[in-house]
């Protein structure tokens, strides 16, 4: 069934009230069944995503933190590329994708990204990594590097001692610190993270799961959060949506109760399981479905 968001078992996922979106204002994000063909009218022409539909409102005070899970290939990137607006993926070949009621036409310093390949300029400190985006707002270096200390810190690294470093002198962990502080210090509206935590080790990953949980209450930015890892997703997500498989489309979606205490915390508790344990089933279901 194209477009049709179903939600999940009642199961452990409760639906919380999240407050009334601001009366009159559009969504933050909105796709209206959107389908996207690489190389329409050719040959080559494969059709990755259909008839995707989704809003995400604007509430009074809180940002959503949306986790997006599907089998590889279903079209998870090319949706977060969309919202980005970087070519080929954006344009849509069909539908809309709006920002705040307005369709999309490029790039723009509304909407921060964090990869999971370290995307750090390997020539720049990391005090001049996280300054970039300032740097190149024109402002002066004095208050670009004071605001830069700051984020250095609230991404818990030392901002005296690892300021100075290169990427190269860093360990993955600390890499996507700062890719996140160089992201943050934007005030984004919206953070678009392609499985940023994808090459950490487990007790990394927990770390830096908590680490986002605490900026992302402060910055108060939507997060759009594509991950592999169920865990992940029912941890971090206020909202997930599960892609079907290729040419992908949004089937199942719910809301998860939003994470109160630390990850290795709750990843052991008897409901955080139940919902994992959904879950798995259906994307087990999609891998099951793919051959
Ligand atoms: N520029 C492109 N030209 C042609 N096909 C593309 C292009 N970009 C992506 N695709 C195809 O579109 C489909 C969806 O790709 P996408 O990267 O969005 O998947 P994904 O869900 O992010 O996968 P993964 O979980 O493996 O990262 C894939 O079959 C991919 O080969
Ligand atoms: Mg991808």
């Amino acid at each position: 069934m194209a477009g049709v968001a179903t939600p999940l078992p009642p199961c452990s996922i409760t639906e919380i009230p999240r407050g009334t979106p601001k009366e009159g204002v559009p969504p933050v994000v909105e796709f209206k069944g959107v389908t996207k063909t690489f190389n329409a009218n050719t040959s080559k022409a494969f059709t990755a995503i259909r008839d995707v539909t989704f809003s995400v409102e604007d509430v009074e005070g809180h940002g959503e933190f949306v986790a997006i899970l599907g089998p590889s290939g279903c079209g998870k990137s090319t949706v977060l590329r969309q919202i980005a607006g970087l070519a080929p993926h954006h344009p849509p070949t069909r539908g809309e994708v709006l920002l705040a009621g307005k369709p999309i036409t490029g790039p723009g310093p509304d909407r921060g990204m964090v990869f999971q390949d370290y995307t750090s300029f390997d020539n720049r400190t990391v005090l001049d990594n996280v300054a970039f985006g300032l740097e190149c707002r024109g402002i002066a270096q004095k208050e670009r590097y004071e605001l830069a200390k700051e984020w250095i810190a609230k991404v818990k690294l030392n901002p005296v001692k690892d300021a100075y470093k290169y990427p190269h002198q860093l360990s993955g962990g600390m890499r996507q610190r700062v890719a996140i502080a160089r992201t943050l210090i934007l005030k984004p509206r919206v953070i678009l993270m392609d499985e940023p935590f994808g090459a950490l080790d487990p007790a990394t990953r927990h770390n830096m799961q908590d680490l986002l949980i605490e900026l992302w209450r402060e910055v108060q930015a939507t997060v759009f959060f594509i991950t592999h890892d169920v865990n992940e997703a029912v941890f971090l997500g206020d909202r997930c949506y599960i892609f079907s498989n290729s040419p992908g489309t949004i089937i199942h979606q719910f809301r998860i109760s939003p994470p109160d205490r630390p990850a290795r915390h709750i990843m052991r508790e008897k409901s955080f399981l139940e919902t994992v344990y959904h879950v798995r089933e259906i994307l087990d279901g999609l891998e099951e479905g793919k051959t």
